[in-house]
């Protein structure tokens, strides 16, 4: 037996800008639910999981149990800092992968029964296609992409270049062969003892320290594709040595390895991305998620643009690491293109990018 959305009244939804939508992320460890008219975010609320950092990475089973404590008080939160009820609801958007399986069930287990009960439509949201999608927020002020335009998506999980042609025509060009950026900020200052995760560490600390001090060698990489296990290891090998000389040698120069790393991995993803953009000819550019808070990736892509021509584009802080509102806004496109989910689909914890409709 189906159980189709078909059920769900999701003929009579009211137009883009009148439409309300709660949103809900829950893929690895961040619990996060939202409020969405149109493309306008009237509260987003995250619950962030500081369990993990005594485990040096992200534990899934662990993820699972503090989602099932936080969705309801997130949930109710983002409806009352909105100042709607569950009657003004239109449709509910929910995260269905990629993502550890037990932290997606949890929303997406949430997601369903609200659904069923409010008889509203259902959406089923691809996250790396909502890191992109959170461009489309809008505050009234800020400027918009237009399509076709090239994202570079940074997060913990993937590193993808993609030519974004509309909010349901995305192609990815290039991405990692291993660990992804987020990933390697995390492993790196992992090594030198930082708590997870690293990568906002290391970006606080690069801020005193010399970007040229130490240097590691580029991966060679073909063609649009990333590598940054490579790099990982070579700053171990380099670690262990120095650090057999000196104990100390991690505390006394912290602020130049962090920004030495700092700076090699901006400067692989800044080498792709301007090959990317030589390539397609597309001016208009753009990043897209949690690496995309980086303070040095920013101001490189902004140097980056100017001297080459380019429109860029950065999320606002609160939409680069994952967060509901983003689901909101690719619901919300999938809303107007009819693409409603069904209450039999299963969470996935791979998903490919190119199957969002699998
Ligand atoms: O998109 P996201 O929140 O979650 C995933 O979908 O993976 O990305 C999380 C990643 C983590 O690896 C985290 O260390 C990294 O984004 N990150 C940063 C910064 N803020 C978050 N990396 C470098 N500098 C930052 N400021
Ligand atoms: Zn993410």
């Amino acid at each position: 037996m189906t159980y189709h959305s078909k059920t769900l009244r999701n003929d009579e939804l009211p137009a883009f800008d009148d439409r309300l939508i709660l949103a809900i992320e829950s893929s690895c460890d961040d619990t996060s639910a939202a409020i969405l008219k149109g493309n306008q975010v009237l509260s987003n609320v995250t619950a962030n999981q500081q369990i993990h950092e005594e485990y040096g990475g992200v534990v899934p089973e662990l993820a699972s149990r503090e989602h099932q404590k936080h969705i309801l008080p997130v949930v109710v939160s983002a409806l009352k800092r909105a100042d709607a009820n569950l009657a003004d609801l239109h449709a509910i958007a929910y995260t269905r992968g990629p993502g550890l399986l037990g932290s997606l069930l949890v929303g997406s287990a949430f997601a369903k029964s609200l659904a069923l009960s409010r008889q509203i439509p259902l959406v089923e949201v691809h996250h790396m296609r909502a890191h992109i999608m959170a461009h489309f927020i809008s505050d009234g002020t800020n400027e918009i992409p237009e399509w076709p335009f090239l994202c570079l998506t940074v997060s913990g999980g993937h590193t993808q270049l993609v030519v974004v042609r509309s909010a349901s025509d995305m192609e990815v060009i290039g991405q990692t062969r291993d660990d992804a950026a987020g990933e390697a900020f995390d492993k790196i200052a992992k090594i030198m003892g930082l708590p997870y995760p690293g990568g906002p560490l290391i970006d606080r600390y690069a801020k005193e320290g010399d970007p040229h001090r130490f240097t590691f060698a580029d991966p060679k990489v073909e063609g649009l594709d990333f590598s940054f296990s490579g790099l990982k290891t070579a700053v171990l090998y380099f670690l262990q040595k120095a650090v057999k000389e000196d104990p100390d040698f991690v505390e006394k120069n912290l602020n130049d390895l962090c920004a030495s790393v700092q700076h090699t991995i901006v400067s692989i993803l800044m080498e792709k991305l301007i090959a990317a953009a030589e390539q397609t000819g597309i001016k208009q550019v753009a990043l897209a998620g949690g690496v995309s808070a980086n303070s040095a990736l920013r101001v490189t892509l902004e140097h980056t643009g100017n001297e080459r021509g380019w429109k860029t584009f950065i999320p606002e802080f609160a939409y680069c690491t994952d967060n509901a509102a983003m689901i909101g806004i690719a619901g919300q496109f999938m809303l107007s293109e009819g693409r409603t989910g069904q209450l039999n689909s299963a969470p996935l914890a791979r998903w490919r990018f190119e199957e969002d409709r699998d």
